[in-house]
C-alpha cells in the first residue's frame, strides 16, 4: 500500500475507488506483490539448492484467482482436504503436483485422495493400513512431528511439538516407514510443518536439523532413499509496527547448510527439497477495505466499521495484530480510540485503545493490512453479516474475483419441514 497526497492506494488503485466500485467490506489483493513474494521465496532457497520446489498451501487463501497466480509461477498445491484437491484440479493440477496433508482422515477422504492420485502425506502411522484397505499409493509420505514447534501467532497455534495434534511422534517414524516398505511401497517422501509465522531465521535451520536426524536414521536403517523432503511452511511476516521481518535469505542459506550437511552425515541421496509456504506469499499482499458507519462517544470513543470478525477472525481468535489505516487522514493528529465491527459480540473489537487519526469520521474508508493469508479463507457468516467481496488489483487495473455474498447464501440448501410451515 502506498500514500499519494494523503490518499491510500493498493497497487495503483485508490482505495476510495475500490470502495465505490465494489462496496465494503472488500478484500483486495495485489497481484504484483504476490508474484514478487513468490519469486523471493523461490530464489532464496533455489540459489542455495537448485532442486527446490514450492507447493502453495491453498488453505491460506483459496480464491482460485489468487491461487492461479501462485501456481502460474510454478507452485504445486498443498491441500488440507479433498475439496482443496478439487480446487487444485480446477487449476489444472493433479497427481504429484498436489500433496494431500489432511489430518484425522475419514475413509471417504482416503478413497477420494487415492482416486485423485495425489501424494498422500499421512499424519499418523495408523492411517497407513487404512489407506491400504482401499488401494496402494505409489508414493507415501509421513508428516513428522519433530518434537518442537514455534508460533508468533499465539501459543495455542502450534503445528508441531508435544501439544500439537499433528504429525507422527519421532519415536514412531521408523516403524511407520518400515510398515510402508514391508507393504511394498517403494517411493517415499517425508514432511514436517514446524511452526506458524516464525520470524526468527535461526529457527528454520534448527528444526531442519531435527527433521534430518529423524530422516537420516530412517534412511540408514531401512535403506530408503527419500525422493523429497518437505520442510513445510511457517515463514513469518511482521504484523506489528517495528517488528523485524524474517531474514528469508539467511533462513534459506542456513537451512540448506544443515540440510546438505545432514545428507552427507547419513549418506542420503540428495532428494528434492520442498516447502509449502502460504503466509509469506500472500499474507502482506491482501488488505480489507471497510467503511466507518457510526461513532459512539460513551464510556470511551468507539469507531464502528463494517469490518467485523466474521470478515477477519484473526484478532478475535488469536488476539492477532493488524495495522489499520484511514484514507486521507494518516498525516493528521492522532488520538487513542477503539475500533470495532458490527457483530453482537463484545470480542468484535479490532482495537480497544490504539492511536488512530483523531478526526476519523462517519463515511471514512479504513484499510486493514496483512489480510491476504487466513483472512477470507477463515471468514464466515454470522448475525446476517455476510462474507465480503474479493478484488484483484494489478497495477492500475482491478477486477472482482469473488462476488459478495447475498441473502440467497443465507437460505441456500436450507429446508423448512412442511410441518413447520405456516
Ligand atoms: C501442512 C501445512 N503446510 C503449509 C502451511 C502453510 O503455512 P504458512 O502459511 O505458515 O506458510 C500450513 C499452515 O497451517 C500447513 O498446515
Amino acid at each position: 500500500m502506498k500514500t499519494i497526497d494523503n490518499a491510500l492506494y493498493i497497487g495503483d488503485v485508490p482505495v476510495r475507488q475500490i470502495a465505490r466500485a465494489y462496496g465494503t467490506p472488500t478484500y483486495v489483493y495485489d497481484e504484483q506483490r504476490i508474484r514478487a513474494n513468490y519469486a523471493r521465496v523461490a530464489a532464496a532457497f533455489r540459489t542455495q539448492y537448485p532442486d527446490f520446489h514450492l507447493y502453495y498451501a491453498i488453505k491460506a487463501n483459496d480464491n482460485l484467482a489468487v491461487a492461479a497466480i501462485v501456481t502460474g509461477e510454478g507452485a504445486g498445491i498443498d491441500a488440507a482436504s479433498v475439496n482443496e484437491i478439487l480446487l487444485a484440479k480446477e487449476l489444472g493440477l493433479d497427481g504429484e503436483r498436489v500433496i494431500f496433508s489432511g489430518n484425522f482422515l475419514s475413509d471417504e477422504d482416503i478413497v477420494l485422495g487415492l482416486e485423485s492420485g495425489v501424494i498422500f502425506n499421512l499424519d499418523d502411522a495408523s492411517l497407513f493400513p487404512r489407506v491400504m484397505r482401499f488401494g496402494k499409493p505409489d508414493l507415501i509420505c509421513f508428516r513428522v512431528n519433530p518434537g518442537y514447534g514455534k508460533s508468533n501467532v499465539g501459543d495455542f497455534v502450534t503445528n508441531a511439538g508435544p501439544n500439537a495434534k499433528f504429525g507422527v511422534h519421532p519415536d514412531q517414524v521408523l516403524d511407520a516407514y518400515r510398515m510402508a516398505r514391508e507393504a511394498g511401497i517403494r517411493r517415499f517422501g517425508v514432511h514436517m510443518m514446524p511452526g506458524s509465522c516464525v520470524t526468527d531465521a535461526e529457527y528454520f535451520p534448527f528444526v531442519v536439523g531435527l527433521l534430518m536426524d529423524i530422516v537420516g536414521k530412517v534412511g540408514a536403517t531401512l535403506g530408503i532413499d527419500f525422493e523429497f523432503i518437505d520442510i513445510g511452511g511457517g515463514l513469518g511476516i511482521p504484523y506489528r509496527p517495528g517488528e523485524a521481518p524474517l531474514d528469508l535469505e539467511g533462513a534459506a542459506r542456513k537451512s540448506v547448510e544443515v540440510f546438505r550437511s545432514k545428507l552427507g552425515e547419513y549418506g542420503l541421496k540428495p532428494p528434492r527439497l520442498v516447502m509449502e509456504p502460504a503466509r509469506a506469499i500472500v499474507g502482506d499482499a491482501g488488505w480489507i477495505v471497510g467503511t466507518v458507519h457510526s461513532i459512539k462517544r460513551g464510556y470511551s470513543t468507539i469507531i464502528g466499521t463494517d469490518v467485523s470478525f466474521n470478515v477477519l477472525v484473526r484478532p478475535a481468535l488469536y488476539d492477532a495484530y493488524h495495522g489499520i489505516y484511514v484514507d486521507g487522514k494518516e498525516h493528521g493528529p492522532r488520538a487513542r480510540l477503539g475500533l470495532c465491527g458490527q457483530l453482537c459480540e463484545n470480542t468484535d473489537f479490532w482495537v480497544r485503545d490504539r492511536e488512530l487519526p483523531a478526526d476519523i469520521a462517519e463515511g471514512d474508508i479504513v484499510v486493514v493490512e496483512n489480510a491476504g493469508a487466513y483472512g477470507y479463507a477463515m471468514s464466515f457468516r454470522y448475525n446476517g453479516r455476510l462474507r465480503p467481496a474479493e478484488v484483484l488489483v494489478n497495477g492500475a487495473s482491478h477486477e472482482l474475483i469473488r462476488a459478495r455474498e447475498g441473502f440467497e447464501d443465507m437460505t441456500r440448501g436450507v429446508r423448512i419441514p412442511a410441518r413447520l410451515r405456516k
